[in-house]
């Protein structure tokens, strides 16, 4: 059993979201109680073919428990790249993606792609498991493929079977995207039928959620993505409110500019130190994720647009929190 489940614990996971979980969002996220944490989707051959793919995975050790997610279609290739993952890295675990819906993912009969062929899903996870002895391996699926092909249930007895030692479903179909409502339904049946943890994921967007699916759903932890990338507060709300049943109050703006200009020096001093502060529009989506459901986020996303250089940002910062200030008045 992996040490995050044990006791009745009930772990929430930080989605792993591919130009938007880097180590520098991890860290706003941990500090504020992620439990559990992925990195972003790295493929197989990259991390065989060169340095580049292996940037992404830096993590620190306050970061653990955490794992790597990697994605491809080749069973020996991904024994392969699993096998290095743990050498050079060490991870608490290794996850395998079968849930990206995106094309470029799906042509090369990776991610989503196999729902379609749980057997080849079935010998990757197993040959996996069997390159990385001492790394447990998980897996993340979607649903099925589409309305007429929900598998989910299959495909988890099938990894369960080879050895995966917890499941993440997301539950949507690779053709719905992000449309519609995830299934929980199908969630809950898989986790019912399951021996290892499911983990369940798909539209968990604050505390009502969370209490009402620990009541109701036999999963063993919940797995946060979309909701927080705005606001990684969300772990500290959940978390507060399940130990008082209060919801502590909401960070001020000066918390969330002061935590925007955090976010881009860690950026700028980790993964991304190879880039310049005279230069930063490359993080401008990043920044602008952490200012949803902002007063008047509309205007600020518009602003952030804007920005060239930290200097911009800075003076951006003062601006709004001013801003705020007069409007209280
Ligand atoms: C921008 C973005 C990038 C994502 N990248 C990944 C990824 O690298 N690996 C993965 O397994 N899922 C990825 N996902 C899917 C999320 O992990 C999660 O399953 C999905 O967003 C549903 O959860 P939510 O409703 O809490 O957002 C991504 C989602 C988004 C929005």
């Amino acid at each position: 059993m992996l040490p995050w489940f044990q006791n009745g614990a009930y772990p929430l996971y930080l989605a792993p979201m591919a130009r938007f979980t880097d180590r520098a969002f991890r860290q706003l996220c941990k500090e504020q109680g992620a439990d559990v944490m992925v990195t972003e989707f790295v493929m197989a051959d990259g991390l065989l073919s060169g340095e580049h793919a292996w940037r992404t995975l830096d993590f620190t050790e306050e970061q653990r428990p955490m794992g790597v997610q990697i994605f491809g279609s080749n069973r020996e290739k991904m024994a392969e790249a699993a096998r290095r993952v743990e050498q050079r890295l060490r991870p608490d675990f290794i996850d395998i993606n079968c849930g990206c819906p995106a094309d470029k993912v799906t042509d090369q009969l990776a991610g989503s792609s196999l729902l379609r062929d749980p057997q080849r899903l079935a010998d990757i996870t197993g040959a996996v498991v069997r390159a990385v002895p001492e790394t447990p391996v998980t897996v993340k699926i979607r649903i099925g493929w589409d309305a007429d092909s929900i598998v989910a249930t299959d495909v988890g007895q099938a990894v369960q079977a080879a050895g995966a030692q917890a499941l993440a479903i997301h539950g949507r179909t690779k053709e719905q995207g992000y449309s519609g409502q995830a299934d929980w339904a199908v969630i809950d049946s898989v986790a019912a039928q399951l021996d290892i943890p499911v983990i369940g994921n798909g539209d968990v967007s604050g505390v009502r959620d969370v209490v009402r699916l620990r009541r109701e759903s036999p999963v063993r932890g919940l797995m946060i993505g979309r909701a927080a990338l705005g606001y990684p507060w969300l772990f500290s709300e959940i978390k507060h409110y399940l130990a008082t049943g209060e919801i502590p109050t909401k960070p001020t703006p000066e918390v969330r500019w002061a935590t925007i200009l955090r976010f881009a020096e860690l950026l700028l001093t980790t993964q991304y130190a190879h880039k310049t502060p005279d230069d930063i529009r490359w993080m401008r989506a990043k920044l602008k994720a952490l200012t949803k459901d902002m007063t008047g986020s509309r205007k600020v996303r518009a602003a952030l647009d804007t920005i060239v250089s930290m200097d911009d940002l800075k003076a951006l910062a003062v601006a709004q929190i001013e801003n705020q200030k007069s409007a209280a008045f």
